[in-house]
């Protein structure tokens, strides 16, 4: 479905955010006619880019979103494209750009519909929300729509969240407030839903009798981009596990939803992190990388980044053990696991099954233990899923070795250029929040996190950094498995 006529309004449309992933997002939809004709951009921002920003704008769409610089609707595209800059806490910014706005309707014919989207620091998160409502800018127009987008990060412990929370919801009422995880707008990651309520095959095996654990990586090889000032701040639990890496862990172990509306998805979620124990510090796991080797470079380590503290206690590793107490999941741990600078990028969903109760044949494994079968739903990169199984080894004898059933995106669907940003700015404007978090999600995810936090906070971690750039992270993190008698599985 088209939207109705609108204006995208950025705020922070200065940053890297807007020119990387939400105008070609914003580009890829008008290729697809998902975009209505009556439409503009708006990028808002400090300081006084209007001559230059519908050009960096195209030079993000072109090498950030592949688009050849030829393509006969990036002209027209461009055109719809605006800068409007003001101060944030600003009223008389404010009013004018109230008035600019209604001109463009004027103009275009965008009929007073508006999508703010906040992709500012998130002290600017509230205030800006405030003023848009001070100024009569959040109220819809007849039959219209105003809704916001909240960038990450949503708060920085349970307190902040909901403090936040109150701020906005003051100002906005929930069904117009859309905050973002963008890894909910990854097909993959909304595949585990189709994976498991599309087919009649997995579900009926998708719990405690068959399943015996299940791990979530979020492994990335970079390192942090320069961000030092933002991640000494996070770490690895906020900027990734509390966020990211829970909402792929509520679509793996949420019941069936009534439906595909937003209520009853966000029901089933909910239900499943309001599950989780309290998480005991022992089962957590924290590292920070030291200097190494990725893909053949030499690196430096965290403390030695641009604008990190040389003593820092900040963690680029984080992995815990969850437990699920409900009936569906009780006595099947969730591993969970991101990191910066490790072997490799891959996020990945990894359910390991139990095994056969009887072992009829030989196999190769060392040990003598038949491999369990596995399934993996790969997120990123070479997007796909692969169900491991044991086969017998041609010839005289019974043995056992495991294969792979393997399906690829690319291979079935083609080279996928979209970002993530273009189904959930799509839905924005459509007002569907079923792919983003609500405020009591947002909240359960921080109460289980903040002790942690805390926790890790009162201990400074005397053996930082734990582990070498390159590599799989801490050894902490494989202990936590080996208590349990399991080892990661090699990714
Ligand atoms: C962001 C984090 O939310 O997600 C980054 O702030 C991280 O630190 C990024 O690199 C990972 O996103 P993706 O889509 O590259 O997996």
């Amino acid at each position: 479905r088209v939207p109705d006529p609108c204006i995208v309004v950025i705020f922070g449309a200065s940053g890297d955010l807007t020119k990387r992933k939400l105008l070609p997002a914003l580009f890829h939809l008008k290729q697809q006619n998902l975009l209505p004709e009556d439409f503009s951009v708006v990028g808002v921002a400090r300081r006084d880019l209007s001559a230059t920003f519908a050009a960096d704008m195209q030079d993000g769409i072109i090498k950030g979103g592949g688009v050849d610089a030829g393509d006969s609707t990036l002209k027209p595209f461009m055109d719809k494209v605006k800068y409007f800059a003001t101060e944030f806490d600003n009223d008389e910014g404010f009013e004018k750009l109230k008035a600019f706005l209604a001109d463009l309707d004027g103009q275009l014919g965008t009929k007073g519909n508006r999508l703010f989207y906040l992709a500012v620091a998130p002290e600017y998160f509230a205030d800006i929300a405030q003023r848009l409502q001070k100024h009569g800018m959040t109220d819809a127009p007849e039959g219209g729509f105003v809704n916001v987008i909240i960038e990450k990060p949503f708060g920085t412990d349970l307190e902040s969240a909901k403090k936040l929370n109150s701020e906005i919801n003051s100002v906005l009422k929930e069904n117009q407030i859309f905050r973002i995880d963008h890894y909910l707008g990854k097909e993959t990651v909304q595949n585990i839903l189709v994976f498991r309520f599309g087919n009649a095959l997995f579900e009926p095996i998708w719990n405690r009798n068959y399943i015996d654990h299940v791990e979530i990586t979020a492994a990335e090889s970079i390192g942090i981009e320069g961000r030092g000032p933002f991640y000494e701040t996070a770490g690895a639990l906020r900027d990734v596990l509390q966020n990211h890496v829970m909402e792929v862990l509520s679509f793996v172990a949420m019941e069936p939803p009534d439906s595909f509306e937003a209520a009853a998805v966000r029901t089933e979620k909910l239900k499943v992190w309001k599950a989780i124990d309290p998480i005991p510090v022992e089962n957590t796991a924290r590292g920070q990388y030291g200097e190494g080797t990725v893909d053949g470079q030499k690196v430096i380590g965290y403390r030695q980044e641009d604008r990190v503290n040389p003593e820092s206690a900040t963690e680029t590793y984080a992995a815990m053990k969850l437990e699920i107490e409900n009936w569906r999941w009780a006595g099947v741990p969730f591993y969970i696991r991101a990191g910066k600078r490790l072997a490799k990028r891959v996020t990945e969903v990894t359910v390991v099954f139990k095994q056969p109760p009887l072992h009829l044949f030989k196999n190769n494994a060392k040990d003598g233990s038949i491999q369990p079968n596995v399934l993996q739903l790969r997120i990123q990169p070479d997007e796909g899923i692969t169900l491991t199984f044991g086969a017998k080894i041609p010839g005289p004898t019974t043995n056992v070795k495991p294969v792979e059933m393997h399906f690829s995106y690319a291979d079935a669907f083609g080279k996928s250029s979209a970002n993530g940003y273009e189904r959930l700015l799509l839905d924005a404007m459509l007002g569907d929040g079923t792919l983003f978090a609500e405020r009591e999600g947002v909240e359960t995810t921080w109460a289980l996190m903040t002790p942690i936090l805390e926790a890790w906070a009162a201990t400074k971690p005397a053996d930082f950094p734990n582990y070498e750039a390159g590599t799989w992270g801490p050894k902490c993190a494989d202990d936590l498995l080996a208590r349990d008698g399991r080892k990661w599985h090699e990714l």
